[in-house]
């Protein structure tokens, strides 16, 4: 039995991306239709009961996020912010429904302005889709308006609710909910002090409701099949489905749509219909999950349940979806040095542990690579500077950066001291 979902992907590729007529064909806007008729409470509810965690990589339960938002009564100003910054390095998901399903997202995103009476909302695009953001999707924006499911007197409810297009210029940290606030008001795009929570204070100071792209287009199943239906789809921590991407040394790389609790990280990877193996019959020799920013696994691994629950349990975790795959001919050290490389660029400087951290991880790594280049020292520097970053950083940038090394320490220490000299200190 295919392993294949197509709950949120359903159309990609076979409908024109911005023909409002194709995707009612597929039973595009039904659900706007129907949490029309719903109250805010009873959306809410069916979002709760779904277990959507949100898909932008922090997993933090839509349903509690949005009950928050409805409580907040701060001011009548509420915003939707739709985050398609999608920075993490093997994540490209949230591209395929930009690129193939917008209306589906327009639909996730209107849903969510009838429920909270939004001023209006906003998707915050990455600069590098420019194509998608010029020719796709501000199309299906104009498209959906002419066919009233957008802007003004929506399904002639009485309610005007528009979407507006920020292009990001390419900085990773633009992804932080906050700093995405920030950027999208014409600001620095650094993140905020939290709390106060978005929900309560987020753009133009008002209560906003950030999610992820492929969490506003999830809204759409949850809203016409119940959140029970949606969380039997999936795991019982965890409902529906997930938007998983593969690449590096994957023989198929791509975007598969798989429920959550389906499938294993083995068949994931495995699997003809998914991965299909390692490229040219090699070795696994580890794989990274969730992005630059989340774990790295071994082989011993890969029997875990790819749930956001087994995941957690087995030290590993959903992320974004990314499931980068490396072969045996790559070296852990070489790869650890391209993620902090990564990071050292993308730290926005705010915060001492993050701007000096990086640096100095990636000074040690160079030291590790060369023979006799790194003492005992260096390894004990390297363990205390993971976990000063963790632990004293703002953001989550500089909180997760050194994840991948932490994980890998564990699987490959022997590489971590293969380069390693007894320290003069010690030695004496
Ligand atoms: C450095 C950094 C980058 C992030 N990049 C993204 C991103 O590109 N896309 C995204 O949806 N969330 C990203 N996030 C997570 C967001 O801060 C936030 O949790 C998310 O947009 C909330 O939506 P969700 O609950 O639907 O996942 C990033 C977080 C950090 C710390
Ligand atoms: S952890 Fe600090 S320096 Fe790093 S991106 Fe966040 S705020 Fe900026």
């Amino acid at each position: 039995m295919s392993k294949l979902k197509n709950l949120i992907s359903e159309g990609a590729g076979k409908i024109n991306p911005v023909s409002v007529d194709e995707y009612v064909g597929i039973g595009g806007f039904t659900a706007l239709k129907k949490a029309a008729e719903m109250t805010p409470e009873a959306v809410i509810d069916e979002v709760k009961k779904a277990k959507l965690l949100g898909r932008g990589g922090a997993a933090f339960p839509a349903g509690d996020k949005w009950a928050h938002l409805l409580r907040s009564k701060g001011t009548p100003n509420k915003y939707i912010v739709c985050n398609a910054d999608e920075g993490e390095a093997g994540t490209f998901k949230d591209k395929l429904i930009l690129g193939k399903l917008p209306l589906r997202l327009l639909e996730g995103i209107t849903i969510a302005g009838f429920v909270f009476k939004a001023k209006a909302g906003y998707i915050y695009i990455r600069g590098e889709y420019r194509k998608i953001n010029k020719q796709i999707l501000s199309k299906a924006i104009e498209n959906a308006k002419a066919a009233g499911f957008l802007g003004k007197n929506i399904l002639g409810k009485g309610f005007d609710f528009d979407i507006h297009i920020v292009s990001g210029a390419g900085a990773y940290v633009c992804g932080e909910n906050s700093a995405l606030l920030n950027s999208t008001e014409g600001k620095v795009g650094r993140p905020r002090i939290k709390p106060p929570r978005l929900a309560d204070v987020g753009l133009f100071l008002q209560p906003t409701l950030v999610n992820n792209v492929e969490s506003l287009a999830n809204i759409p199943a949850i809203v016409n099949m119940g959140g029970d239906a949606y969380l039997k789809m999936g795991h019982p921590g965890s409902g529906g489905t997930k938007l998983i991407c593969l690449s590096g040394h994957a023989q198929n790389k791509g975007v598969y749509e798989v429920p959550l609790g389906g499938v294993t990280l083995r068949e994931a990877i495995y699997d003809p219909e998914l991965g299909g193996g390692i490229a040219g019959g090699k070795k696994l020799k580890f794989f990274h999950l969730g992005g630059q920013s989340g774990p790295i696994g071994g082989p011993d691994q890969l029997d875990t349940v790819y749930s956001y629950d087994d995941l957690w349990k087995a030290r590993l975790g959903v992320g974004s979806g990314a499931i980068v795959v490396m072969d045996e001919s790559v070296s852990i050290l070489d790869y650890l040095k391209g993620v902090t490389e990564f990071f050292l660029h993308e730290s926005c400087g705010k915060c001492i542990p993050c701007r000096e951290g990086n640096k100095q991880l990636y000074k040690l790594l160079l030291k590790l690579s060369t023979p006799g280049g790194a003492d005992a020292d260096d390894l004990a520097t390297l363990r205390r500077l993971v976990r000063t970053m963790t632990q004293a950083s703002f953001c989550g940038l500089g909180q997760t950066a050194a994840a991948a090394l932490d994980t890998a320490w564990k699987l490959f220490k022997a590489e971590f001291e293969a380069n390693v000299k007894p320290s003069a200190a010690r030695a004496a």
